[in-house]
């Protein structure tokens, strides 16, 4: 067994204000995530995922993906462009209603929503809110900003041209329920999974990457009879909240928030929030939302094509109820570090379920001699097929395990002298930091008892 060092370094626990911004620093310092185009001074709300983000993304992606298409046989998958044809855009009702009200201050030039000015700073005077006694500035009534990036398709930039960049994946696949319905064979009910990009030029991004101006969506549309929407409304709900207790998230950090008639959306007859108790409060993770005919309906007319169902069993004709369920990638991420965050009196350790964790295996020689790197970088290659692993033979071996505990590497594998005269080595646990002896021929064999 191989002691661990205790520096007093990580000592001091944190306040919950100032996680996010240790969790900000150990994405920059560990290539998790940097602001996007740092050395021009970065692009507001934007974020670059480096070696470790993208693969702790994939794998969110990649359980999402299995836990929709592999584990279920009423579900397909697309993958729809970004750009589409702007008619879309008109009958999804995002060019007329996807707005925030915003005010101007006359004096200093900067925008707020008007719905969140009062917890905005003046930025003359930020003690104060815009508009509120002592603030110099002077605000101009609301006004309604779209929400959707535009540009132009084709060399001739006019409003005939223009077309946007989705802010939802969602209208992707209801353009493609017949294309999709027809070679799957699937019938109603069944669901269209899509992961994909997403833009919204957000009034008030922030909070790292909760609220960016691109992001990514993991959206799935159930279509079902209507008279059955309410029941796969209530498995739906339920299937996306134990799919975050599934990924280790804890349950007292989680809850549904339901959505009054004020908050319901244009589409939605009725919606639940999964809501995660971030840092910075109670938010939004995923909407599961009954759009009944809306979206369907809205693609008939505009399209002029007949976006209806022929049930063979009830010998009925209709426009399918839709029940979605919308995630963020990047949040979900964000809540995956936030709840598996800890500080410990001498280390700090990422708790990522071994499911998500962007390095399943580190394997470290004790000593830089002997023949122990030889030994593990046999194990590394051996490994590598299967999962991805990690070979590090700089410095003391409990450093060597902080860092890894710091990124959320659930086992280690340590090659030590003992290796050297029976072929096992220390097999360590991330959480816990027991350690096993493991055989070198049945390392695989534990390994796959352990992740899967
Ligand atoms: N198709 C329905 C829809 O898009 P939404 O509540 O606007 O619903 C769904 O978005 C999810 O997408 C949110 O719960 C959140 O996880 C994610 N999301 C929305 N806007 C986002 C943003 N600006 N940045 C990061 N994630 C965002």
């Amino acid at each position: 067994m191989h002691s661990e060092e205790h520096p007093a370094e990580n000592a001091k626990a944190s306040e919950p204000g100032d996680v996010m911004d240790k969790l900000v620093a150990l994405c920059k310092r560990r290539g998790f995530i940097f602001p996007s185009s740092e050395i021009y001074g970065g692009i507001n709300s934007c974020w670059d995922y480096g070696p470790l983000g993208v693969e702790l993304k994939n794998n969110i992606k990649a359980w999402w993906w299995r836990s929709m298409t592999w584990l279920r046989d009423d579900i397909e998958g697309i993958d729809a462009a970004i750009l589409m044809h702007p008619r879309v855009w008109e009958a999804s009702g995002h060019v007329a209603g996807f707005t925030d009200p915003l005010v101007d201050c006359r004096l200093c030039k900067q925008r707020f929503r008007a719905d969140q000015v009062a917890e905005a700073s003046c930025p003359r005077k930020p003690s104060v809110a815009p508009g509120a006694p002592g603030c110099p500035g002077e605000l101009t009534e609301p006004r309604l900003f779209n929400l959707m990036f535009q540009t132009y398709i084709g060399p001739v930039q006019d409003d005939s041209a223009r077309i946007y960049l989705r802010p939802e994946t969602a209208q992707g696949i209801y353009v493609n329920f017949h294309n999709v319905l027809l070679p799957s064979r699937q019938k109603v009910p069944f669901g269209i999974a899509q992961i994909g990009k997403a833009f919204r030029n957000e009034i008030s991004p922030g909070n790292f990457i909760f609220r960016s101006r691109e992001f990514e969506q993991m959206e799935m549309q159930f279509f079902v009879k209507p008279d059955t929407a309410a029941q796969w409304f209530e498995h739906w709900k339920e299937a996306r909240f134990a799919w975050y207790l599934g990924l280790g998230i804890r349950r007292e950090h989680l809850r549904f928030h339901p959505h009054s008639p004020q908050e319901l959306a244009h589409y939605a007859r009725a919606a639940f929030d999964i809501e995660y108790r971030y840092p910075f409060g109670w938010r939004e993770l995923e909407g599961i939302h009954n759009r009944g005919d809306f979206d369907l309906t809205q693609h008939q007319q505009f399209s002029g094509k007949d976006m209806s169902y022929f049930d063979e069993a009830s010998r009925e004709r209709y426009i399918p109820y839709i029940i979605e369920t919308s995630a963020g990638v990047d949040r979900t991420l964000l809540t995956c570090l936030i709840d598996a965050y800890d500080e410990q009196p001498e280390r700090v350790v990422l708790h990522l379920s071994p499911k998500i964790a962007p390095i399943k295996v580190a394997i470290f020689p004790l000593v830089k001699r002997d023949g122990m790197p030889e030994i593990a970088q046999r194990i590394a290659t051996m490994l590598r097929p299967h999962y991805k692993v990690f070979y590090d033979e700089s410095g003391s071996i409990g450093r060597r395990y902080r860092r890894q505990d710091e990124i959320g590497t659930p086992y280690g594998i340590t090659v030590d002298s003992e290796t050297l005269t029976n072929e096992t080595v220390t097999l360590r646990d991330r959480d816990s930091m027991t350690q096993e002896r493991v055989g070198i021929d049945h390392l695989l064999e534990r390994l796959r008892a352990l992740l899967g």
